[in-house]
């Protein structure tokens, strides 16, 4: 499910070269990392050799309570949040455990595969 009115709207418009050094862990499909921007932070996602998924790192239980970052679990496997214990696939962002019930906001994400730019945005 998925409801984008609960994360505070904030512009994302990044270009991110993933040849650079900084971004090699989406050198490999199902690779992930952490990026600046959106309202609490972006996890972005290798989902295949093209497509990636992007979405905020703002819990959207309880999405006024200061704790709600979510974060990647420490086997990778997916994403978490430790106040009230939601869960998120890291793929997608949807929601595998609540209480939370709407999926983490998702960013449009395009890829050139011969510049190795990845375009995030809003
Ligand atoms: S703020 Fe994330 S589960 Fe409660």
């Amino acid at each position: 499910m998925r409801n984008q009115n609960i994360v505070p709207y904030v512009y994302v418009n990044q270009y991110i070269n993933i040849s650079l050094p900084s971004y090699s862990s989406l050198n490999a499909v199902g690779g992930w990392i952490y990026i600046t921007g959106g309202s609490k932070g972006i996890i972005v996602y290798r989902q295949s050799f093209d497509q990636f998924s992007a979405y905020d790192r703002h819990c959207t239980y309880n999405a006024n309570d200061p704790c709600g970052k979510a974060s990647v679990d420490s086997t990778n496997s997916f994403v978490e949040c430790s106040c009230d214990g939601s869960q998120y696939q890291l793929y997608d962002g949807l929601v595998i455990q609540g209480p939370a019930l709407y999926s983490l906001k998702p960013y449009q994400t395009t890829f050139d595969p011969l510049t190795n730019q990845l375009h995030i945005f809003n």
